[in-house]
């Protein structure tokens, strides 16, 4: 491979939050992390290169991002990563892709009103219903040997509650990984078009997608007024989270005019970050073969995971390896301990940190998510960590 992403960078002591943040989440201080959604991956040299080209400028006013460069390095991107033909004058640079989640979810909602999701769920989302006072309405994927299912049945009874009113689409979906097939994605589509539903699919993590059938955006599905909204940006591919490079796609006249509105006028937040920017610009349109070597270190790390958890601890844990994201959802209810035993073993005994599962599910968890996005090196010693922790258990 032409980059190395086994390369060990320290990340402590810089201010992340997955290393220096634990103390907010976990009894436990100096874990090893594999919690949060971030790498422990360089960004590209060809970002960094340029974006200190950009620094060297020394001049950071206002910038406009409605820039043509900016805008068809995305364009750009959709035609050749998915094949799909995105309109330039579609697509909005955005604060964050929660910040959006949020607002088309006041847009559209009031509250004590529904909001249609399905479980488990990325953990923030469920945080973001609640604090804004709607309700989480679930449609749980089942899981089989063979993936994450949608139960059609069970959507189509949710979807038609009169309470719900907007659909948080995690496409591909975070915890489990699960991909979206095309039509999975127009039936859903039907069914909420069909119930006056709003969807907004967060597609942060589309460029983690290594299955043959590929990623399938809800940008396909998108007629002029069609309620669907896409968020999406930088910040999971090229591990540039903090630098505020996200940006959405919607075709619905209203939600842009609203949304650029208040976005102005009401919370003063129309600029773009300069960087993010630059960044976009430089990533859409160089770094394809990095992100293909990435997603090929991200499998062979799923693949290290999934062996070991068949061949060294299947009376345990069970895995379904997932065909998308660096995130690992994986269920330990075989092995009878509760989350609270298995969250202290792997806290005080593996000295790690995982995702909580109680924090993406809305009963009783019997997960844990780990992020695989990091060096092998760091990974084995995870696995020996967990190893170790389900072994004192034992004891
Ligand atoms: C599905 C999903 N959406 C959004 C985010 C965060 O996006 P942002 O930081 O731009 O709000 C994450 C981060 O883990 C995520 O997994």
């Amino acid at each position: 491979m032409k980059y190395n992403f086994d390369e060990v960078i320290n990340r402590r002591g810089t201010g992340s939050i997955a290393y220096d943040g634990q103390y907010k989440v976990y009894d436990y201080d100096n874990l090893e992390p594999f919690w949060v959604a971030d790498m422990d991956i360089k960004t590209p040299d060809f970002i960094i290169e340029n974006l200190k080209k950009k620094l060297d400028q020394s001049h950071f006013g206002y910038v406009v991002w409605k820039q043509d460069e900016y805008l068809s390095a995305i364009k750009q991107w959709y035609k050749r990563r998915f094949s799909v033909n995105v309109q330039k004058n579609d697509i909005y640079y955005v604060p964050s892709i929660l910040f959006t989640v949020t607002e088309m979810i006041r847009e559209f909602s009031k509250e004590g009103e529904g909001v249609l999701i399905h479980t488990p769920a990325y953990n923030a989302f469920l945080n973001l219903i609640e604090g804004n006072k709607r309700v989480a309405v679930e449609s749980p994927l089942i899981a089989t040997e063979d993936g994450y299912h949608l139960d059609r049945e069970q959507f189509e009874k949710v979807a038609s509650r009169s309470d719900v009113k907007v659909f948080i689409l995690c496409n591909p979906h975070n915890p489990t990984g699960k991909v979206w097939t095309k039509e999975e994605c127009e039936f859903m589509r039907d069914v909420c078009e069909k119930n006056d539903v709003f969807i907004v699919s967060d597609e942060i993590h589309m460029d983690f997608v290594r299955s043959e059938q590929g990623f399938f955006s809800m940008t396909n599905l998108m007629k002029l007024d069609s309620p669907i909204l896409v968020v999406t940006g930088l910040g999971k591919t090229f591990n540039l989270a903090s630098l505020a490079s996200s940006f959405m796609i919607t075709k619905h006249r209203f939600t842009t005019l609203q949304f650029n509105r208040k976005l102005s006028a009401y919370y003063g937040l129309a600029a773009a970050n300069t960087l993010a920017v630059e960044a976009v610009k430089v990533a859409y349109t160089q770094s394809e073969e990095w992100v293909d070597q990435l997603n090929q270190h991200i499998e062979k790390n799923m693949t290290i995971l999934k062996s070991f958890i068949d061949n060294e601890m299947s009376d345990q844990l069970s895995f379904i390896k997932p065909e998308s994201t660096y995130l690992a959802w994986i269920d330990f209810s075989k092995s009878g301990y509760s989350e609270k035993e298995v969250q202290n073993a792997l806290q005080s005994v593996g000295k790690i940190a995982t995702g909580l599962g109680h924090s993406y599910e809305l009963g009783d968890s019997h997960h844990f998510r780990l992020n695989v996005a990091c060096s092998e090196e760091k990974l084995l010693k995870g696995l020996q960590s967990i190893k170790q922790s389900f072994d004192a258990l034992n004891k």
